[in-house]
């Protein structure tokens, strides 16, 4: 009995979810890492931008889905979404504890914990992450003599889902952005929200490799796939099946999950707030 559980366990898929396209920066890594796991991506695209919702909507959202995603059996939950992860921080409680649910601010603070001493640490990300301090405070617990300069950039997350990425109008707001005198001599850049992945290159071709621009997604990816080997729960078949859901239907979401998984994906509208 006890072995047919571990069995239907490690063939259950990866859950994650985000406002929109931003977290697929993070299903997209995990898939490199993990290519053997099937995934249950949800986007709650009615809801975006969530970094400009008050930190109880953002909480009531992250329940709705997370409970979803616990009802379709994913082995692990994925908050891959900085905004949800801050807001939802001591907030979710999972009582059936068969699921870990994970945010995507832990496994980077672990990293760079590990710099944090002698460097000036820049943090970009919306205005639900930045005004959390989630970061800040949680590096400073760790390493109290670290140096944290945070931003907001509000603008970001809807100009890369509207598309806008490598053009004059984005090249212009994040240069804009960047030039912030709090930014001013940073070494280190921490891209505190799910979608900047999608505009890390236009980052580093700012600083010209003055600063080392630090994305989650490959971060998060390998925190996962230690935590599911310790648990035992990697998939052994070959057999995946990615699902994608959305609380709205864009044709940008559906190009943005195509482009990144590189196959026809199921796409489906599912209301979960209602
Ligand atoms: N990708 C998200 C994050 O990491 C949120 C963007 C948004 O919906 O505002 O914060």
């Amino acid at each position: 009995m006890l072995f047919l559980y571990f069995y239907s366990m490690k063939s259950s898929a990866i859950g994650i979810f985000d406002s929109g396209i931003g977290g697929l920066t993070v299903a997209n890594a995990i898939k490199n890492v993990l290519p053997n796991e099937s995934i249950i991506y949800f986007g709650d695209t009615e809801h975006l931008p969530y970094g400009e919702k008050s930190k109880q909507s953002i909480q009531i959202f992250s329940k709705k889905i997370i409970d979803f995603l616990i009802k379709k059996e994913c082995k692990i939950i994925v908050i891959a979404c900085n905004s949800a992860s801050s807001a939802t921080e001591n907030y979710i409680k999972n009582p059936l504890k068969k699921t870990s649910i994970i945010n995507v601010i832990d496994p980077v603070v672990a990293e760079v914990i590990k710099i944090c001493k002698n460097y000036k640490i820049g943090v970009i990300g919306t205005k639900a992450t930045i005004s959390s301090n989630a970061y800040e405070k949680k590096i400073k617990t760790l390493c109290s003599n670290a140096k944290i300069y945070s931003l907001p950039t509000p603008l970001l997350a809807p100009m890369i889902e509207e598309g806008f990425i490598n053009e004059t109008i984005s090249n212009t707001i994040i240069d804009n952005y960047l030039s912030n005198k709090r930014l001013a001599n940073i070494d280190h850049l921490i891209l505190a929200c799910t979608h900047y992945p999608l505009i890390h290159q236009e980052i580093k071709d700012y600083y010209q490799g003055r600063v080392n621009v630090i994305d989650s997604a490959n971060i998060v990816a390998n925190h996962i796939a230690k935590k599911l080997k310790a648990k035992d729960l990697l998939n052994n078949s070959k057999s995946t099946k990615h699902h994608f859901y959305v609380s709205n239907y864009t044709k940008s979401f559906e190009k943005s999950a195509k482009f990144f998984f590189k196959e026809t994906i199921k796409l489906e509208e599912i209301n979960l707030f209602n």
